[in-house]
């Protein structure tokens, strides 16, 4: 399995910055403006990247230069999806819901483990997301998929409150901005019995904050960390409600 693009972490950060979106004028994320700053960066720059998981080969297409960090795979979605095929979690079955899917490698290999998953992102994503979904999946398992908008914060009312049996996040903690809205989000979906797992690349001091206002709400427990590819795997499940006295 080849390696999933390492961008530069803390201490190059002057190497990135915030893009905006043309079509939508929404900042798209850290987008880098020097092209040559890492090595790494040229594997954001491949057309298309392939993996093998649950016993399938799956080919990604990428087109960082139109849609940005939505359409690379990020270190954190391949080692969530290690994490899920090594057994981390039994999905056979179970109700998923994917955040910031970008270009959809976790969401197929969810489907490939048995679970039905709905898979999201904003809908500047969604193109390029629907055609990988379409491509690597099976006929028999693409009924068991639906590609959705979701924009954190934004019409939650469209997907079911606390109806997951799961929620993924690969490398989506990252824009101070937009983590009022997920952790709305994630509020809606949730159930005291729904399980969010959250791969992250910590970054910078706002995602510790982050991870700091996830816990005000939801039991949060580190159950993996990858130090090769410095990806850390959160498990956070909703505090129970204390009864009315
Ligand atoms: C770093 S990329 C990670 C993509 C993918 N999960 C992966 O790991 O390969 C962050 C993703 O979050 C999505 N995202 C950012 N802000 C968002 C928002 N406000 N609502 C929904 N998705 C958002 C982006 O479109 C992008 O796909």
């Amino acid at each position: 399995m080849p390696g999933a693009p390492a961008p530069p972490k803390v201490g190059s950060r002057d190497k990135w910055k915030v893009s905006v979106d043309p079509a939508s004028h929404e900042k798209m994320a850290l987008v880098p403006y020097d092209d040559t700053a890492a090595w790494g960066m040229q594997k954001l720059h491949k057309s298309s990247s392939t993996y093998c998981f649950a016993n399938h080969t799956i080919e990604i297409q990428q087109n960082w230069k139109q849609l940005g960090v939505a359409a690379v795979v990020w270190d954190a979605a391949v080692v969530l999806c290690t994490f899920l095929e090594m057994g981390g979690i039994d999905l056979q079955g179970r109700l998923v819901i994917e955040l910031g899917a970008g270009t959809g490698l976790l969401g197929i290999v969810a489907a490939l483990l048995g679970a039905q998953v709905t898979i999201t992102d904003r809908k500047a994503a969604l193109a390029l997301l629907e055609s990988n979904v379409q491509a690597n999946l099976p006929a028999d398992i693409r009924p068991r998929t639906a590609v959705k908008e979701l924009t954190w914060g934004r019409d939650l009312g469209s997907f079911s409150s606390g109806g997951y049996d799961f929620i993924l996040g690969a490398d989506i903690v990252y824009l101070e901005e937009t983590f009022a809205d997920l952790l709305e989000t994630l509020d809606h979906l949730c159930s005291e019995q729904t399980v969010i797992l959250l791969s992250c690349r910590l970054r910078y001091e706002r995602d510790h904050k982050f991870l700091k206002m996830l816990e005000e709400r939801f039991s949060v427990y580190e159950v993996h960390y990858d130090p090769g590819n410095d990806v850390h795997i959160f498990r956070a499940q909703r505090k129970a409600q204390k009864a009315d006295l």
